[in-house]
């Protein structure tokens, strides 16, 4: 079990900075530490040299989050860009827990650049709907998460992938068969200790939860979607890459260790930070606070209201010690913001620049975030309307994707 932390002194440490799918926090409320992070974890660094090969593979500009640092760690992330230059296939696999009615920008980020992954490499997309994992986990009726996941797929729809390349699937709905099967046999290799190390089950949690983590390593063998992959022989040597937010990585790490003992390849990772909250950086947004976060459904007048009142400022006190000594840009929350959502890097430089030395003034930063921001949920907002109920069928549908690799 050499990915999975295990030995008394680490899972110490990781306490201190607790990081789990259902947990984020930093120690005494400070700042996630990403660096211990991928120590404790056991990730690789994305480091430029590697943002550099995915430009040269693609023909393509690497995605700001990429260029940036957003998804700044990976686990054999290398090893798929080996098998795309020797035109070997892989596919992408992400998912979404359904437990609210609408997305906010942090929910957003891995699906914008699994987007951009699935255009620059052509390649199919599975996406699972973990309505289970909610009911499990939350207190939400079971027809209410199944509804949820619907909702969601239209803004995940939304968000522009290519329906011949995408599978959607809820698992209320899709699990059984090839996909059971192989959860099955996921399951038989994971020992209680094990599951309580990794996800830091307790003896009084139910078995719901003890149950749950095979559902979400399946997706990451290729055997488990027959329609699209074909049958074994064909589809086991096909590789897999799932992007998502670095607390994703315990469901992972059990998969990577499991795989190879029932004859897959481990799934590759690229993972990115958690988009901070609006009061600033020492975890991640929190559903049960509507104000620690921008939806897509917020209206021009909410979102300008939400980051004039509630981004957290690095700038001075007043206008004139701003002038001055320029503001902190480390913890301006505007300016994280900005660095996450303002594709032009010479803008981005200018505007760190000069908030930096004085030149800018918070409320001006704050009014360029609110600019960009009411943008894109404009723009998010049309996408989502033009989503039908058919559509939202026809990328749930149980199919062949035709053209998948082309
Ligand atoms: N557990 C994730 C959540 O609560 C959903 C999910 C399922 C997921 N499979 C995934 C996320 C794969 C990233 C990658 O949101």
């Amino acid at each position: 079990m050499a990915d999975i932390v295990s030995s008394e002194e680490e899972i110490k440490e990781v306490q201190e900075q607790l990081v789990t799918p259902w947990e984020v926090e930093a120690k005494d409320g400070g700042k996630i530490d990403y660096n211990k992070l991928i120590k404790e974890f056991g990730c690789q660094k994305v480091e430029p040299e590697m943002v550099a090969r995915v430009e040269k593979l693609t023909g393509k500009p690497a995605h700001p989050f990429l260029r940036r640092g957003v998804f700044f760690a990976h686990r054999e992330f290398d090893k798929i860009l080996d098998a795309f230059e020797k035109g070997d296939k892989f596919y992408l696999y992400t998912g979404r827990g359904p437990s609210s009615e609408s997305l906010h920008f942090g929910h957003l980020v891995p699906f914008m650049f699994t987007k951009y992954l699935q255009d620059a490499f052509k390649v199919p997309l599975v996406i699972q709907l973990t309505d289970d994992e909610k009911f499990l986990w939350k207190n939400i009726k079971l027809e209410e998460t199944r509804r949820l996941a619907r909702e969601n797929a239209k803004d995940i729809i939304a968000c522009g992938f290519d329906i011949n390349r995408t599978f959607i699937f809820s698992d209320f709905d899709y699990v059984g068969g090839e996909f059971y099967r192989n959860m099955v046999r996921i399951a038989k290799c994971v020992t209680l200790n094990q599951v309580k190390s990794i996800f830091g089950f307790v003896n009084e949690d139910h078995i719901g939860k003890v149950m749950f983590p095979p559902v979400q390593a399946a997706p990451s063998f290729p055997t488990s979607f027959p329609q699209i992959f074909g049958d074994e022989k064909k589809s086991k040597k096909i590789r897999c890459l799932i992007p998502c937010a670095i607390d994703q990585d315990p469901y992972f790490r059990m998969t990577r260790d499991v795989a190879p003992r029932i004859g897959f390849q481990k799934p590759a990772l690229i993972e990115s930070l958690f988009f901070p909250a609006l009061q600033g950086e020492s975890g991640k947004m929190s559903a049960s606070n509507p104000n620690s976060a921008i939806y897509v459904t917020d209206t021009p007048k909410q979102i300008k209201l939400k980051v004039n009142k509630y981004a957290f400022s690095g700038g001075r006190d007043t206008a004139e010690e701003q002038r001055q000594f320029g503001a902190n840009i480390e913890v301006d929350v505007s300016i994280k913001y900005l660095s996450f959502f303002e594709n032009d890097d010479e803008e981005l430089e200018r505007i760190k620049q000069e908030y930096k030395t004085g030149k800018l003034l918070t409320g001006e930063v704050k009014k360029l975030l609110i600019d960009v921001l009411t943008k894109m949920v404009e723009g998010h907002r049309q996408a989502r309307a033009a989503v039908t109920e058919e559509m939202v069928d026809a990328f749930m549908a149980v199919r062949p994707l035709p053209g998948m690799f082309d």
